[in-house]
C-alpha cells in the first residue's frame, strides 16, 4: 500500500489561495480576464482562486492537456491543437496545479500567445526545485516545495488521490 504525509493542511493551502486573490484582483482590477485551469489538477485551485478574486468579469475556462504517465514526465504535450480564436486579444492567466520540468507552462503559454491573446500570465499552486528543461518561471506560486512527488487538491497518481482537501507526500510509490 502507498502511504501519504501531509505537507500542506486545507487551511494552509486556503489562506494562501485567499492572498493570492487579493494580488490577482489588484493585478487584473478593470480587465475582462480569462482564468485558464489546466484540467483536471487545476480543478479546484481554479474554482477557489475563482471565489478568491474580487473582480466582476473573469471568464473561466479549461484546457486539458498531458504530459505525464504515473510519476514521470513523458515529455510530450498533447492537446494544443486547434485553440481557435477564443484567446485572440484576452488577458490570459493559466493556473496550473504544479511547476516542476516547465514543459507543460512553457507549451501552453506559447501556443496562447500564438492564438493571438494579448497577455499571458501563469499561475501555479506549487513549484518544485527539479530541473528546469525550458526556463520558464511562473508570474505567481502558491508554495516552493522540496522534490517530492505529491498528490492532493487536485494532483493525482495515476487518476488516485485527487479530491484529497490537501496536500500530500506519496510515500512507498507502488
Ligand atoms: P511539468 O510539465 O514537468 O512542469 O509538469 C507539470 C505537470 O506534471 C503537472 O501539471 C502535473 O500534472 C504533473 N506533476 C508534476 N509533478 C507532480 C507531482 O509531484 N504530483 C502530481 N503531478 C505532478
Ligand atoms: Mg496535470
Amino acid at each position: 500500500m502507498s502511504t501519504t504525509r501531509i505537507l500542506l493542511s486545507q487551511s494552509v493551502i486556503q489562506t494562501r489561495v485567499r492572498e493570492l486573490g487579493r494580488e490577482l484582483s489588484e493585478h487584473y482590477a478593470g480587465k475582462h480576464p480569462i482564468f485558464l485551469g489546466v484540467m483536471n489538477g487545476a480543478l479546484f485551485f481554479l474554482t477557489d482562486l475563482l471565489r478568491a478574486v474580487d473582480l466582476d468579469e473573469v471568464e473561466p475556462s479549461t484546457i486539458r492537456v498531458a504530459s505525464y504517465a504515473g510519476a514521470q514526465s513523458t515529455g510530450v504535450l498533447h492537446g494544443l491543437d486547434g485553440l481557435g480564436d477564443s484567446f485572440r486579444g484576452r488577458h490570459v492567466l493559466i493556473l496550473d496545479d504544479i511547476l516542476e520540468t516547465g514543459l507543460t507552462l512553457s507549451s501552453l503559454a506559447k501556443a496562447i500567445r500564438k492564438a493571438g491573446a494579448a497577455d499571458v500570465k501563469t499561475c501555479v499552486l506549487l513549484e518544485k526545485p527539479a530541473a528546469r528543461v525550458r526556463p520558464i518561471h511562473a508570474d505567481w506560486v502558491g508554495f516552493h516545495i522540496a522534490d517530492e512527488f505529491v498528490v492532493g487538491y487536485g494532483l493525482d497518481y495515476n487518476g488516485r488521490y485527487r479530491n484529497l482537501r490537501q496536500v500530500r507526500v506519496l510515500e512507498n510509490v507502488e
